[in-house]
Order: structure tokens, then sequence, then C-alpha cells
């Protein structure tokens, strides 16, 4: 959620910038209406506008089709009077990555078509231009890659680097001096020269300002060192979490399963240790594609210790039971999950695989039947370890989604929001 507000943010940076290179005088306070620009109509009108097939065009903000720019717009060599711009409500986000294991984001946006056209007036060497321009490029992608980083004094700050394509460019200048003409003539020389750095430069390090605003904001100076990646040192915290929060071990309620033939299984003080060697296997990484978030989490823990009470009662037979503890030398697992943007809809559990090591368990209960328990339990499991667990892991996965199925991914979002807006008033209040 929380990227596709900053996206949205990036949008509006990225329309300012324009406009601030497009002139003063673009009223983007129109654009965004009456309401005020609360993160709750940021994201509503987000969830609205991922809801449709094909979402397109500028979210959040109204922009006219076209737009028009009373004024002058200065660019690096030209000067443009009164010009239109068009073609923004086919605007596409093809998708985001975002990749914590190399702590870098990539994000494509595409543009069937672009034109831009007014008066304009270039000076030159030994005469000036003046005329009418009509430009109109074709096919263009803008993909933005943010690679994160360490930097010297051990935050984590954004290196952003932007790339703008097109498949086709039509320039038809009137008024033309012929060395204009012979840079105009070469449609590549005009975009690199004119175009390119009218848009790029100045959003680049918007962006990067802003995105490393947003870091130090959130992060609150906390420094990282540069010899684990920031991942691994948040998964490092949640470990610490677990440890505070007096997670080690974790108890489980107590089991009963019953059997056929009226043989009942009574699980009781059931205990494991372990949890807080939790850390990152290989992937950490989410993808929108088509307006659902895809995302992969790969975790993993060491050894983990478990113990339990067991007894075994059946209608004709005497009761036994003893106490059993294992030890399991691995777990890795892989979560597959994915959210669609309109978060009105739950989320789906696509995968869940879990690995086990080797477990061994041992038994010291009372006679003969607990050498039986530890000799089942260990010879037939660990033979058949993954044959359990492909068992087990549809039951896991349909027990997750029914519990996917009762999120209101929308109302946390939304009871989130409200706690935030009212955490600053009340800060507000405190300082006023
Ligand atoms: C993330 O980066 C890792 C390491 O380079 C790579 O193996 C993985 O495929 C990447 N994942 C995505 C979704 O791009
Ligand atoms: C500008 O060029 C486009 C395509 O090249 C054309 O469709 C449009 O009519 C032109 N506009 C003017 C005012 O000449
Ligand atoms: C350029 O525009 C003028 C009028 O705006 C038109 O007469 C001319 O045909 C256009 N040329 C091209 C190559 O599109
Ligand atoms: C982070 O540190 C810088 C420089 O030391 C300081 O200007 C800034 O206010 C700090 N930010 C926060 C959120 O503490
Ligand atoms: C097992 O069977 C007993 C007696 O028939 C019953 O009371 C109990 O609820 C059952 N437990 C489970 C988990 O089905």
């Amino acid at each position: 959620m929380e990227g596709r507000i900053q996206l949205c943010v990036l949008v509006v940076v990225m329309l300012t910038a324009a406009g601030k290179v497009l002139g003063q005088s673009l009223d983007i306070k129109a654009w965004m209406g009456e309401e005020p620009m609360t993160p709750v109509r940021i994201v509503n009108d987000l969830v609205e506008y991922f809801s449709v097939r094909d979402p397109h065009g500028i979210p959040v903000l109204n922009v006219p089709e076209p737009i028009h720019i009373p004024g002058t717009v200065p660019t690096t060599q030209i000067m443009f009077y009164d010009p239109y711009i068009s073609g923004h409500s086919k605007l596409r986000l093809e998708y985001v990555n975002v990749n914590l294991t190399t702590l870098s984001a990539e994000a494509k946006i595409s543009l069937p078509w672009f034109n831009f056209q007014g008066d304009y007036e270039w000076p030159g060497y030994f005469s000036n231009s003046e005329g009418f321009a009509n430009i109109t490029i074709v096919g263009i992608e803008v993909s933005l890659d943010l690679f994160f980083g360490i930097d010297d004094v051990g935050l984590l700050s954004v290196n952003p680097k932007m790339t703008l394509e097109y498949g086709d460019m039509n320039l038809n200048f009137t008024g033309l001096n012929y060395g204009h003409g012979v840079v105009v003539g070469a449609a590549g020389t005009f975009f690199s020269s004119v175009i390119q750095p009218l848009i790029i430069g100045k959003v680049q390090t918007k962006v990067q300002s802003l995105v490393n605003q947003g870091l130090e904001k959130r992060l609150q100076n906390v420094s990282f060192p540069d010899s684990i990646s920031p991942v691994d040192f948040a998964v490092a915290k949640l470990r610490m979490d677990f440890r505070e929060q007096g997670m080690e071990p974790v108890k489980v309620d107590d089991q009963e399963i019953n059997l056929t033939w009226g043989v009942t299984v009574q699980l009781q003080n059931i205990e494991l240790s372990g949890i807080t060697t939790l850390h990152r296997t290989h992937e950490i990484s989410a993808q929108f594609i088509d307006s659902v978030v895809y995302v992969t989490i790969q975790l993993g823990t060491q050894a983990m210790k478990g113990g339990v009470d067991w007894s075994l009662s059946a209608s004709l037979l005497p009761g036994v039971g003893g106490h059993l503890s294992l030890e399991l030398e691995s777990l890795a697992m892989t979560v597959e999950l994915q959210q669609p943007a309109d978060i009105r809809s739950p989320p789906t559990l696509r995968k869940i695989d879990v690995k086990l090591g080797n477990f061994a368990v041992r038994s010291n209960g009372d006679g003969t039947f607990d050498y039986l328990v530890e000799a089942l339990v260990n010879i037939l499991p660990n033979c058949f370890r993954n044959q359990i667990m492909d068992k087990v892991e549809p039951m896991i996965h349909q027990r997750v989604q029914k519990v996917f199925n009762r999120l209101d991914v929308y109302r946390m979002v939304m009871n989130r929001l409200a706690e935030k807006e009212q955490q600053q008033r009340e800060q507000t209040e405190a300082t006023a």
C-alpha cells in the first residue's frame, strides 16, 4: 500500500516538476479538485483507479486533455508560447519491481503517444527561428530505476536513474532557419538535446531528494551497518523483537487427534524454540503487474527444538504416554502471495512450500512403547519428510487462505490512516 501511495506521490512530483519546467502558469491546484489531498482520498482514488480493466491516465488528479499552458515555457534553447500538451490520458503503469534482496526497485510507465504544440522562438547565431511547432512522440517508455545503498554516514539512501525511450518522433516546425532545420531534421539529436534534459534531469534530482527525505523521516536516522544488507538487518531486528516479546519458546495450544478405532492422541505442553533464528534464505521481492502485487518471501530458521507430552488412549487399552523432545535441523519456507491493487479484494496465497531438515526424536516415557514411537518417528518421517510435507502443505494452504478471505485489507488501511491522522492531530495540538 505504502508503495502505491509513494508511486502516486512520484507521479505528482513528476507532474509538479514538469509544471515547474513548463512555466509557473500551470494550475495544478485545479487538477486536485475541491477535496483536500489527504492520504485517505489518495487511497480511495487509487483503489478506484485500479479497479477497472486496463487502468490508464494520471491517477488521483483530474488532468484535462489537452493541457493548455498559458504563457511562456522556456527550455534550454527554445521558448514556447501558449503550448498545448496531449496524450497523457493514455499513460499506463506497466510494472513496478521491488527487490529487497538487491535493494533495488524499477518501474516502467508507457505512453502510446504524446503531442506538444505551440508557437516558438529559437535564438540562433545568425538568425532566429520562429513559427509553429508540432511535436509528436510515439511509443514512449519511461523507466525509473532506484538503487538503495548505505551512504558514508550509514544512512539508507537512494540513487535514481531514469531513462526515456521512444519509438518514433514527428517534428513539424514552421519558420526554421538552416541551422535549426538541421537539428530538427535529425530528430534523435533534437530529442537528446532539447526534450530529454527537459524531463530527465529535473525529475531525477527531484525524485532523489524526495525519496531520501522520506527515508530520513521514516527511519529517523537509523544507521545501518554496511556489512550486512538492510533487509537482513531488519529481519535481525524482528528476531530481537520476538525474543523481547517472550516468543521464545513458542507455546502451542493442546491438541487432541482422533484416530480410527476410537484411538485418541492427546498432545499437551507443546513448546517450540528456535524461532529466533529466523533469517532470509533467498529472495524477498514484490512485483506490481496488471494491477496486482505479487510478493515472494523466502525465510528459514536454524535448528528448532520442541517438546510435547503425549498420551494415547483407547477404549479397550490401558492409557500410555510420555514426553517427546524433537529436534529439527532446519526449516525453510517459500511463500508467494498476491494482492489486487483494488484492496477491497482479499489477498491470495499462491504457493506455500515448506522444507524440513532432518529431525530427531527422543522419548523419555515409561517403557517399551517409547522405543517404538521413537523408532517410528525417527525412521519414517525422515524418509518420507518431503512426501509428508506435500500432504501437509495443502492443509496449511487452505487454513491460511481461509484467514485471508476474512481479511478486509481496505478497512485495515483506512484504520491505519485514521490512526496516523489522529496521532498527527494530537501532536500539533500538543505543540500548539
Ligand atoms: C532479485 O534479485 C536477486 C539477486 O540478484 C535475483 O536472483 C532475483 O531474481 C530478483 N528478483 C526479482 C523479482 O527481480
Ligand atoms: C500536429 O501533428 C499531428 C501528427 O503529426 C497531426 O495529427 C496534427 O493535426 C498536427 N497539428 C497541427 C495543429 O498541425
Ligand atoms: C507541417 O505542418 C504544416 C501546417 O501546420 C503542414 O502544412 C505540413 O504538411 C506539415 N508537414 C508534415 C511533414 O507533416
Ligand atoms: C537526521 O540527522 C540530520 C543531520 O544530523 C538532522 O538534520 C535531521 O533532523 C535528522 N532527522 C531526524 C528525523 O532525526
Ligand atoms: C474426539 O472424540 C471425542 C469423543 O468422541 C470428542 O469429544 C472430541 O471432541 C473429538 N475431538 C476432535 C478433535 O475431534
